[in-house]
């Protein structure tokens, strides 16, 4: 593994009418990902932004964008989703067919983009180990997925280990919801090693030392 932690703001605390700005931002503030998360207002209760603003946020973005697609059927936008811009295209393990995972995580690579798997809060981590020498990343989420600024679930983070013990060392591990300077560090003891993180870096005063406090 890896020591280096990937952090990935999550432009959902973004000012949506300053996107561009937001962006940028966090690139100068140290940022190595983009986090997009993307919501249909099926697979989760709210409604977020699509393939238009990928191909947006392309424009001027200088990082990898890590479209997070917390939507039904995702294999169907999944081609869309990379022509927009996408470099990291994390599906859902209960939005899918188990059947279908190894199919969809090819046609992922096969656009030159990093596969990601998530697990909402009440999918057992068990459930997805038979499929990760398929993806390039596992997303354990870490509060209920649909909305930002809600409380760390620890019970979540607990499923780390596991995953870590059976996957390959550069199994990328990523955290996401309610992460702030001090659950970041139970994610990190326990095997994460990139961190989405929300209203901590957007609400902060000094967006530099929010994402600095993230990574010690
Ligand atoms: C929630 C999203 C998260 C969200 C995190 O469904 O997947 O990426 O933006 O927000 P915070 O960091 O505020 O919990
Ligand atoms: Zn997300």
């Amino acid at each position: 593994m890896s020591n280096k932690i990937i952090i990935s703001p999550s432009i959902l605390s973004a000012d949506f009418a300053n996107l561009e700005r937001d962006v940028k931002l966090v690139e100068n503030k140290g940022a190595d990902w983009i986090h997009v998360d993307v919501m249909d207002g099926h697979f989760v209760p709210n409604i977020t932004i699509g393939i238009p603003v990928v191909k947006a946020l392309k424009r001027f973005a200088q990082k990898p964008l890590d479209v997070h697609l917390m939507i039904e059927n995702p294999e169907k936008y999944i081609t869309d989703f990379a022509s927009a811009g996408a470099d990291i295209i994390t599906f859902h393990y209960e939005a899918v067919e188990p059947e279908n995972i190894k199919q969809i995580c090819k046609k992922i690579k096969s656009l030159a983009c990093k596969a990601g798997i998530s697990i909402k809060p009440k999918t057992n981590q068990k459930d997805i180990i038979p499929y990760l020498e398929y993806v390039d990343m596992v997303l354990v989420m870490t509060v209920e997925p649909g909305f930002g600024g809600q409380e760390f679930m620890h019970y979540c983070a607990q499923k780390i280990p596991e995953i870590r013990q059976n996957a390959k060392e550069d199994l990328i591990v990523q955290v996401d919801g309610g992460i702030n300077d001090v659950t970041s560090k139970i994610c990190v003891s326990l095997g994460a090693n990139s961190l989405v993180a929300g209203s901590y870096i957007y609400k902060s005063k000094d967006v530099k030392k929010a994402i600095e406090s993230l990574r010690v």
